[in-house]
């Protein structure tokens, strides 16, 4: 696996590499199960695999968050190696955002509601270093996690309202045997918020909102939606302590 961490090493080795189709997994480190299931899916598809590796300043909207972000990029690429990538791409802040970086993708309805309601200017972050390594990588095909649904939704908008030749993969949402879905926020909650974060899934399990509010009484619930992604879903968030978690079941289309 080469490491890579300006845009000038990344095209040269794109270019040495002289792979027809190309896999990248975009990522902010931390590596769990779940990113594990896609650097397998992307593994299998393409001839060439791509991990990014870049905490995005720009989809946090509180400097105490972005600097709690759990870091350790020597352990995150062992993993990556391990599940055979050919190339780690970790750019610097200023690689990807320099002195006077001033242009921003706003994916405007569907960067509204739920974790955009809760998380001002999130998706327009994540849209923007989306469509930023969707260039600098031009990847046959991207992959993203059904765990981050209206993610998923709105990389998807912007790909289609730019233009941009990229197939998107979704991958079934990851799960520890509880039900709990794997994040690498879970790290932060004690054995005894553990436990009442479980609350969340065995709601959205029901698959009906009234039931699962229902279910989450006495819980701090952000929202609990069903949201017309594709596929649909019943999408909730909950704060555990100081941990905000989010989740979502499809109510339609591919069985998570
Ligand atoms: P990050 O939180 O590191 O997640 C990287 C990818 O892993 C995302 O597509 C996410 O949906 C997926 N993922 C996380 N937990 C998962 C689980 N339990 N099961 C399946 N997939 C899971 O999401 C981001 O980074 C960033 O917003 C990014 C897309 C990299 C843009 O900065």
């Amino acid at each position: 696996m080469r490491l890579v961490r300006t845009a000038g090493e990344l095209r040269a080795a794109l270019a040495l590499s002289r792979a027809e189709e190309i896999g990248l997994v975009p990522t902010m480190g931390a590596y769990h199960a779940g990113h594990l299931a896609l650097l397998r899916a992307a593994r299998d598809e393409n001839d060439l695999l791509v991990v990014s590796l870049f905490v995005n300043p720009a989809q946090f909207d509180s400097g105490d968050d972005l600097t709690a972000y759990p870091r350790d990029e020597e352990r995150d690429a062992r993993i990556a190696a391990e599940a055979g990538a050919d190339i780690l791409f970790a750019p610097s802040v200023e690689e990807l955002y320099p002195p006077g970086y001033q242009t921003w993708i706003d994916v405007e309805e569907l960067s509204r509601g739920l974790e955009g309601a809760a998380r001002p200017g999130h998706f327009r972050g994540v849209a923007t270093v989306c469509c930023k390594l969707f260039n600098l990588v031009r990847p046959t095909r991207a992959y993203f996690g059904q765990k981050d649904a209206q993610q998923v939704a709105v990389v998807r908008r912007m790909a289609r309202d730019l233009h941009l030749d990229v197939e998107l993969r979704v991958v079934p949402t990851v799960r520890d045997e509880d039900g709990l879905a794997l994040s690498s926020r879970n790290v932060r909650l004690s054995p005894e918020e553990r436990t009442r974060a479980l609350a969340l899934h065995r709601a959205l399990a029901t698959r009906d909102p009234n039931r699962a509010r229902e279910l989450l009484d006495g819980v701090a619930v952000d929202y609990v939606e069903v949201a017309d992604f594709e596929p649909r879903v019943l999408a909730g968030a909950i704060r555990v302590g100081d941990t905000r978690l989010i989740d979502n079941v499809v109510l339609e289309g591919d069985p998570e």
